[in-house]
């Protein structure tokens, strides 16, 4: 339950080699979605290539950029502070470049530039294969490259084809964009104008890098959309004959070295029953589905134009229950959109105990600018009462999560390894194939990347306790 546009950093693997120390260095500052974090590595893969060498501290780095996130206000203000902090610095410091790519960066363009003159450059998070060159205009002191967020169609896509990846923040573990953008227009959201129209990627050119990244030891794929399983769906002017996306999770399934399959995040309107039969047949296919409902009352649903009611979405879940016994089901919430009445609200905690959520996002409501819900003038309800609603959705899930926790206790879960436990107590963590994060102490040889068995012994709300052999001889 914790938020996920905590600012995050690329994990640097190695110490710079004496080639690299004498290299300018970057620094990428992450808010936000997973499209955003993946999008960070495609960026760093990009000034890798270019002759850049990461940093994994923005005060050591000669290029830093702020990849931002507009979904919240409160993620837009992280921006603001940091980038104060930043062209501060670069008083001192003039050789300094700072740019800013991301959803604000679409959203304000322009703007930004002309509150911040003293700013490198802006891009959009269609046009990250342009930032090697603003990168190279900035340090030439060459302003006509400063701004950048028109579509690049056809090239946003292929990034990961130009380079290969020059490294995985998790041993084993990889995102892959099979679509980008969103057409469904939900009333709070500023999401179709930031990432714009509903585009899918060519599925030879995602099973291409499918395999390229299996072969480099990637066992576990995430498949990434704003409305990913929307994926292939026909669009005006699009290429004819793509697979459908159950079809495209069955030809990811057949790479050799594929294990794991997950994706994020569909909308309940595109679970079609292919989807579920590939939850009953496809063994990669994982048991854990993040499903954003939003809200459990009919009426808030319509009004954020979601598109389905509580009952269907109640159905959608029954019918994974059925096709995958024990998969676990998470959720995004949204609290206080304008209008909701406390009738309303105990509808959404209803439903969660009704969907019996393992675990879920929840935040409360957040006016963007341009979205239908800003137009009509809907305005934010009162804070306090939006807190507390908060406050009881977090209980809520609370003690859902700690049932479907201790439903584990006893079982032997296999854990895909991802590091040492962030309590630094010696103990290791990784994901179980129900995306649960189990720490646990291993007796015998455990290598990142890896699979372990682990007996669960404990838990707590956030995470699942055991113990492993280590690798199964
Ligand atoms: N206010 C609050 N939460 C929002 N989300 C999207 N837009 C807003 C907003 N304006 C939430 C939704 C979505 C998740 C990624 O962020 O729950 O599923
Ligand atoms: Fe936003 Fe709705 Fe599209 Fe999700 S489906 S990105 S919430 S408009």
């Amino acid at each position: 339950m914790s938020s996920p546009e905590e600012g995050f950093s690329l994990p640097i693997e190695a110490r710079p080699s004496l080639q690299e120390a004498a290299r300018d260095r970057f620094h990428i500052r992450t808010f936000g979605c997973q499209m955003n974090q993946h999008d960070a590595q495609k960026m760093a893969n990009l000034l890798h290539h270019a002759g850049l060498a990461a940093s994994d501290r923005a005060e050591a780095a000669d290029v830093v950029v702020i990849h931002t996130c507009s979904i919240r206000e409160k993620a837009e203000h992280r921006l603001y502070t940091e980038l104060g902090i930043l062209l501060a610095r670069k008083r001192a410091e003039p050789g300094l470049v700072v740019g800013v790519g991301g959803c604000v960066a679409q959203q304000e363009g322009e703007t930004l530039l002309r509150r911040f003159p003293k700013l490198d450059f802006v891009f959009g998070p269609q046009n990250l294969v342009h930032l090697p060159a603003m990168v190279d205009a900035a340090r030439a002191r060459d302003r006509s490259l400063r701004v950048d967020y028109d579509d690049a169609p056809g090239e946003r896509f292929d990034l990961p084809q130009r380079h290969p990846a020059y490294a995985s923040p998790t041993p084993g573990r990889a995102f892959v964009t099979v679509m980008e953008g969103c057409d469904l227009f939900c009333s709070y959201c500023v999401v179709p104008r930031t990432r714009g129209r509903e585009v899918s990627r060519p599925s030879a050119q995602i099973l291409a890098e499918v395999r390229a990244l299996a072969e480099a030891g990637t066992s576990e794929v995430t498949l990434l959309g704003q409305t990913v399983n929307a994926y292939g769906r026909p669009r005006p002017g699009q290429i004819a004959g793509e697979l459908a996306f159950a079809d495209l999770i069955r030809r990811v399934a057949e790479v050799p070295g594929i294990r794991r399959i997950r994706f994020t995040s569909p909308h309940p309107s595109f679970v079609t029953p292919e989807l579920i039969r590939a939850f009953a047949e496809v063994p990669e296919l994982c048991p854990h589905l993040h499903l954003p409902v939003q809200s459990g009352s009919n009426r808030v649903l319509e009004a954020m134009n979601r598109r389905y009611d509580r009952e269907t979405y109640l159905e959608i879940v029954a019918r994974l229950r059925a096709a995958r016994p024990g998969i676990a089901v998470t959720t995004d919430l949204i609290v206080g959109y304008p209008t909701e009445t406390d009738a309303d609200f105990e509808d959404t905690l209803r439903l969660m105990n009704e969907a019996g959520f393992a675990d879920s996002y929840s935040f409360k409501y957040s006016e963007r600018p341009g979205t239908p819900a800003q137009r009509r003038g809907l305005g934010e309800l009162d804070d306090a009462r939006v807190q507390a609603r908060l406050e009881r959705v977090q209980d809520v899930q609370r003690s859902l999560t700690l049932d479907a926790h201790a439903a584990r206790i006893g079982t032997r879960l296999e854990v895909l390894v991802e590091g040492a436990s962030r309590h630094g107590d010696g103990q290791l963590t990784g994901r179980s194939d129900d995306h649960r994060i189990v720490n646990f102490r291993a007796s015998g040889p455990a290598a990142l990347g890896s699979y372990l068995p682990v007996d669960i012994t404990g838990c707590t709300p956030h995470s699942l306790l055991g113990t492993s052999p280590g690798i199964p001889a």
